[in-house]
């Protein structure tokens, strides 16, 4: 991404204080680039059924702002959502960007006239996706692109080899500065390592929800990053009666406890909670930061195993 202004001189074009303090969970370098393992989940941004604009766009745009402003270097983000929806708003609200920002998208599926998300890997889709999110965002090459993989059920298997080959192919022409992939399984991962250097994964995981497990401890081991989509349950909160007992112990809430665990699970996650909401933004933020004891953590540790 082109060094196009500080998060200082972005705040104050919009009229926002700068947030010095550190994020909890500290940094990570995805690739050659820092990012906080605090970062922002743009889906929620787009219109009912991620389909058509928010109804709130002026909301939605200073949810964007209070992210940059809090001190958030990475938003994850995808052209499926709206379809461009929030990549449109990502630019409106930010551009010229931030240096220190890094934005994360996502290829490899679309979306159709009933909000499915069909899959769309072939070379000339994933050529189509690359180019309308870099012009969507307004950038020259994009900082990650996640090839998503499966489908709406979740990762499916078979082979990634044709796709993360094309996506290669936009990488060394200039377009990509790295690749990841989500929605995977543990063989298309090793797959996927073998073509090429991987800086991520993103899959679904949480609390209660806890399949790759194995697969995150294995990605720390090689310096891949971890990014849990849903951290917070998704589309239904996470509900646990041990999660609440242990929020209501430490007179935190249940997403503050979710997300403060995700962070000492392992050095390689980075979180990218969604929300439409600058006041569940900075909740949050405040939330990932509670400290968990050993015994809280052997108490959460039960509920997805
Ligand atoms: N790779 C993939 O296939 C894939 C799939 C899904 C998502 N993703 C990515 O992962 C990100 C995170 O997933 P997600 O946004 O779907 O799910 P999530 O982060 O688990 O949860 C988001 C939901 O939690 C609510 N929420 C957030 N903070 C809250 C708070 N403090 N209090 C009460 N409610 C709160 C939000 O509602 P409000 O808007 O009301 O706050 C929203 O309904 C997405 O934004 C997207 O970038 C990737």
């Amino acid at each position: 991404m082109k060094p196009l202004g500080t998060t200082t001189q972005l705040n104050e074009r919009h009229g926002m204080s700068t947030f010095s303090a550190s994020l909890p969970g500290g940094t990570w370098t995805l690739g050659d680039q820092t990012v906080t393992r605090f970062g922002y989940g743009a889906m929620q941004l787009a219109g009912p059924g991620v389909m058509g604009p928010p109804a709130d766009r002026d909301g939605a745009l200073a949810v964007l702002r209070e992210a940059v402003g809090l001190g958030i270097t990475h938003i994850d983000t995808s052209g499926a959502y709206g379809p461009r929806v929030t990549n449109q708003l990502i630019r409106e609200a930010l551009h010229p960007y931030p240096e220190s920002l890094r934005i994360v998208t996502k290829v490899g599926s679309t979306r159709d006239s009933n909000g499915g998300w069909p899959p769309a890997r072939d070379p000339e889709a994933l050529r189509r996706s690359v180019n309308e999110n870099l012009q969507d965002l307004g950038l020259e090459v994009l900082d990650v692109v996640n090839l998503r993989l499966g489908n709406a059920q979740g990762p499916q298997p078979g082979s990634l080899a044709e796709p993360l080959q094309t996506l290669v192919e936009l990488q060394q022409q200039g377009l990509i500065r790295h690749l990841g992939v989500s929605n995977a399984t543990a063989e298309q991962v090793a797959e996927a390592q073998a073509i090429a250097p991987i800086v991520c994964v993103q899959n679904m995981y949480n609390l209660a929800w806890r399949h790759d497990d194995k697969l995150i401890d294995q990605l720390a081991d090689d310096g891949i990053a971890y990014v849990p989509f849903f951290p917070l349950g998704g589309f239904s909160p996470l509900q646990s009666s041990a999660l609440s007992a242990v929020a209501a112990r430490l007179d935190a809430t249940p997403m503050s406890v979710a997300l403060a665990w995700l962070l000492r699970r392992s050095p390689n996650i980075l979180l990218i909670p969604g929300t439409s909401s600058a006041a569940h933004l900075r909740e949050n933020v405040a939330g990932a930061g509670l400290p968990l004891s050993d015994s809280d953590l052997a108490e959460l540790d039960k509920i997805g195993r």
